[in-house]
């Protein structure tokens, strides 16, 4: 995996480009145009967005001004718990299209899964929402359909009654927090796992073993950390709003950690997560 912005392939066949940028908690408005305008100005071809960040107007605003055409960027959004549901998903889903400025929309995720304890229908409502989904997929308003922060007792249920598998699952991913059970459960069924916050919000950058290894490579720890999620074969998000970082960010195609140094940080113990753990989340 040497060259720039190469890609991974989902279970339908559609290429997804190995790098997305992130959005989460980047301010709407010039903020995010900025950040979105450099990102794509500097390679990036995959742009991951969310409802409830608040920027897709923002995203979409600098995805028109790129200049690219439309087949060259691949769109993520995602749907807010607020809009479960087979009818609320489609309406969330096309505000999220006329807010994005776009006729089809690239990847499409349920946000957080419904669980036990939020509602004793919660596979069914996770259903429902899927159903919506199949629907906006099968009619090719979406090309591919996912889940985020689903553990694997909450896939288990919508896959056995599924009639579209999901292609993606986007969970939190970093050496301070790899959630081995999910990621293997995923490789295992053909669902991509995305990692958001592969710098764990910022707290990797600091950790003693991750500086050392990463200047073995005369890398950053950011570039380190991205690497390493990449040759897991997960798909990184990394946020920044800082234009150096952003470039930072993308230039990991020119170095390979060995085995052994994989091997290190894949038996790093749990050092920092979000602690947003899907099953207990208030939102
Ligand atoms: P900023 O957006 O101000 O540049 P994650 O992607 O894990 O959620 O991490 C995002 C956080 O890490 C943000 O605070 C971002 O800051 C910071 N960040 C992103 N890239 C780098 C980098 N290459 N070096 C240092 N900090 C970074």
């Amino acid at each position: 995996m040497n060259e720039f912005n190469t890609t991974f392939q989902l279970s339908n066949g559609i290429s997804i480009p190995s790098i997305g940028f992130g959005t989460w908690q980047t301010p709407d408005g010039e903020t995010a145009v900025k950040a979105v305008t450099a990102a794509l100005k500097n390679g990036y071809r995959h742009i991951d967005t969310a409802a409830i960040y608040q920027n897709e107007e923002s995203v979409g605003r600098a995805i028109q001004n790129s200049g690219l055409s439309r087949q060259d960027i691949f769109v993520t959004s995602k749907l807010w718990n607020n809009a479960r549901g087979y009818k609320k998903t489609m309406a969330a889903f096309e505000e999220t299209l006329n807010r994005l400025a776009l006729d089809v929309l690239d990847l499409y995720l349920i946000h957080w899964p419904a669980k036990d304890g939020h509602t004793k229908e919660w596979q069914e409502l996770n259903l429902s929402t899927w159903r919506a989904m199949e629907e906006l997929y099968q009619k090719g308003k979406i090309r591919a359909i996912g889940v985020s922060n689903f553990l694997v007792h909450h896939l288990h249920p919508l896959m056995e009654q599924a009639e579209i598998q999901p292609m993606v699952n986007q969970i939190e991913f970093h050496p301070g927090y790899m959630q081995e059970e999910v990621v293997q459960f995923c490789k295992e069924h053909q669902i991509l796992v995305e990692a958001w916050s592969p710098l764990g919000t910022g707290k990797m950058l600091n950790h003693e073993t991750l500086k050392k290894l990463a200047a073995k490579y005369q890398k950053s720890v950011a570039q380190l950390c991205i690497r390493w999620c990449l040759q897991n074969g997960t798909l990184p998000l990394p946020k920044s709003v800082t234009p150096e970082r952003i470039i930072e960010n993308i230039q990991v195609f020119d170095f390979e950690i060995t085995a052994d140094d994989m091997n290190t940080i894949n038996d790093m113990a749990y050092f920092g997560g979000s602690g947003l753990h899907p099953d207990h989340v208030n939102f």
